[in-house]
């Protein structure tokens, strides 16, 4: 990793964000409105701000033939080992394309169908993190999951992973890209929630068990195709069974269902759908293409402590508010943990994946498109709201003092959920020592605080939170069913989502 590049570029910003401190002595005063605007004008052509980070990007419309068929792959519980948990499980459009809960629950849940807050499995979840949003998927360059266990090789800009360099997959070694990875970042992500016992595959899916886990995974996946193609050794295992039918149409091709509904092409149209969850129609970006009026004072207020003082915007860059790369922040490690310590209990985040000790609790950082759609927040989820997790941004070690860590179910948490988040702060405080990025102790007052997510809810696109504008993503009964397994989704209430 560049550290003394990226140190340097840092402590530049800083010199400029002082340089503009200085016309403002006291930081409690806020600038007069129309200095706002000029101020905030002049930081987004600084930083060459378009507001659309969709811009020059091949992605595509979920109306097209791939994306139909995604849908369709999207919700159906066939692709579950136990048939009872779908990718839409965990990711649902009405859920802000997550499952709005802390740790996300796959498979064994008391009511598959029952998403959202609300749902439980007779022991706890099972699954370490927390779900981030399928939306916008397609925008992502560099890496997939909270540790980058997907990694484009040639982070391309505007490439989504598909710049013929290669990408980086759980099946093969850190470094190596893996040959079966497919188009794209979102596509290659897709070989894997299936083949995951808790959320996808369950724990006895069947005596196809190979030797390693690599050849248990394979069959897993081949299993899967069969099931769906209705060919081999799982012929008749779906019935009804119009899959075949579909793949014709959205591949455009009459290739049998053994050429045709083969794994490689579930994941490449299940990508396609992801791929298509385009939501960056933001307030912000109608102010950012010049509106003045599109945000209220308040967020513009905030948007300068982002840009500024508050120096959110080191990590949160560019358009998609995200700069791909892994800071430890000392979320509160709360989860069942991803085989880390001496228990297995803990969660080392993008430690895992490179050994290298200064990625200890590092973790990807999170886009802020519609994050106001996407809580709980954090990697585990540890924080409810917005304001708790800013909070946190601004003191973690405060914020952990204050955090009610047996407030949480017992399902939920690690014993060691205080031990280890302490531990992620002496990482913290280290990384400080040693000039690696992360967050420095900032004296934000209330009402900072209050702009600050002010601005923060600017960055939702008004889509994401009406059902009539995200029907198109949300398979209904008024899309044909292929195998009757469809997951129709309701809250705590019973409600339809
Ligand atoms: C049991 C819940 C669950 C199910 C089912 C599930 N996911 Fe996920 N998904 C998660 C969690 C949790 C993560 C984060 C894991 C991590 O980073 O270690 C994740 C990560 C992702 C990501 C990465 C997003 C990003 O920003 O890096 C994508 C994309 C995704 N899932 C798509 C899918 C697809 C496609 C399916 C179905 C094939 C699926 N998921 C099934 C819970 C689930
Ligand atoms: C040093 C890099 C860095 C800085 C500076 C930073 N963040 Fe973050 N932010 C992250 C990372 C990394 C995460 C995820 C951490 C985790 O879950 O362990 C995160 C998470 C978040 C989340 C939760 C998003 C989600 O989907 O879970 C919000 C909201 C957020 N940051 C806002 C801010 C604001 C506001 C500021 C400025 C006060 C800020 N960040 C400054 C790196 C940073």
């Amino acid at each position: 990793m560049k550290r003394p590049l990226r140190l340097s570029l840092f402590l530049m910003l800083i010199g400029i964000f002082v340089l503009n401190a200085c016309a403002n002595p006291t930081p409690t005063t806020q600038p007069e409105p129309d200095d706002v605007d000029s101020q905030l004008r002049t930081i987004i052509a600084a930083k060459g701000l378009t507001g659309d980070p969709s811009i020059g990007r091949d992605l595509p419309s979920i109306d097209d033939p791939l994306p139909q068929l995604g849908l369709k792959l999207f919700y159906t519980q066939a692709l579950g080992g136990q048939q009872d948990s779908a990718c839409v499980t965990c990711h649902h459009p009405s859920l802000g394309g997550g499952d709005a809960i802390p740790m996300s629950i796959g498979v064994n849940a008391d009511n598959p169908e029952l998403l959202g807050p609300g749902r439980t499995r007779p022991d706890g979840p099972k699954v370490p993190r927390n779900a981030p949003t399928t939306f916008n998927s397609g925008l992502w360059d560099q890496f997939m999951f909270w540790d980058g266990r997907v990694e484009s090789k040639g982070k391309t800009p505007g490439a989504n992973g598909g710049d013929g360099f290669g990408i980086r997959t759980p099946d093969t070694p850190y470094g190596y890209p893996d040959p079966q990875a497919g188009a794209n970042l979102v596509e290659a992500q897709s070989r894997f929630p299936v083949t995951a016992e808790a959320e996808m595959r369950g724990f006895d899916f069947g005596a196809d068990t190979g030797n390693t886990l690599e050849v248990r995974d394979e069959n897993t996946r081949i299993r899967l195709a069969q099931i769906l193609g209705d060919y081999g050794a799982e012929r008749g295992t779906l019935s009804p069974n119009n899959w075949l039918a579909e793949f014709q149409k959205a591949f455009n091709s009459d290739q049998p269902a053994e050429e045709l509904v083969t794994f490689e092409n579930i994941v490449h149209a299940i990508g396609e759908y992801e791929r298509s969850q385009v939501f960056v129609d933001t307030p912000w970006k109608a102010y950012v293409q010049g509106d003045d009026d599109a945000i209220s004072e308040e967020a513009k207020q905030g948007a300068l402590l982002f840009f500024g003082a508050g120096n959110c915007s080191t990590c949160h860059t560019g358009d998609f508010f995200t700069d791909e790369q892994f800071h430890a922040l000392a979320i509160p490690q709360i989860g069942v943990g991803k085989a880390s310590g001496t228990y297995g209990d803990d969660d080392w985040g993008r430690y895992l994946e490179t050994q290298n000790p200064d990625d200890k609790y590092a973790f990807r950082t999170p886009s802020l498109l519609n994050v106001e759609v996407t809580g709980p927040y954090g990697h585990d989820g540890a924080y409810a709201t917005l304001e708790e997790i800013v909070r946190h941004h601004l003191n973690p070690e405060k914020a952990i003092d204050s955090y009610d860590f047996s407030q949480l179910d017992p399902a939920i948490r690690t014993v060691n959920a205080e031990r280890y988040t302490r531990q992620a702060l002496e990482q913290v405080k280290k990384n400080r020592e040693n000039g690696i990025k992360t967050v420095s102790d900032i004296n934000f007052s209330d009402e900072q605080v209050a702009s600050l997510i002010a601005f923060l809810h600017t960055l939702t696109d008004p889509c994401v939170k009406d059902r009539a504008c995200l029907a198109p993503w949300i398979a209904d009964e008024s899309v044909p069913d292929p195998d009757g397994l469809r997951l129709y989704a309701v809250d705590a209430e019973n409600n339809p989502l």
